[in-house]
């Protein structure tokens, strides 16, 4: 996935920043949510959201 590509267009948020803060450490939807703003405003990325973190989070 391209690191420019917007998941969250409301709040303006890439992918690239879901992957940085997965390496800071986010490991839930939460987690993401306070770092980045994403899904903040309409909840439609919320879906791709969990979807990179199933992804990228080793649990
Ligand atoms: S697309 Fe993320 S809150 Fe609307």
């Amino acid at each position: 996935m391209d690191r420019d590509e917007f998941i969250c267009i409301c709040k303006s948020v890439p992918y690239g920043a879901i992957a940085d803060a997965v390496d800071a450490g986010a490991q839930t939807y939460e987690d993401i949510l306070e770092q980045t703003g994403a899904g903040s405003v309409c909840g439609g990325c919320i879906e791709r959201i969990d979807e990179i973190l199933d992804r990228l989070v080793v649990r």
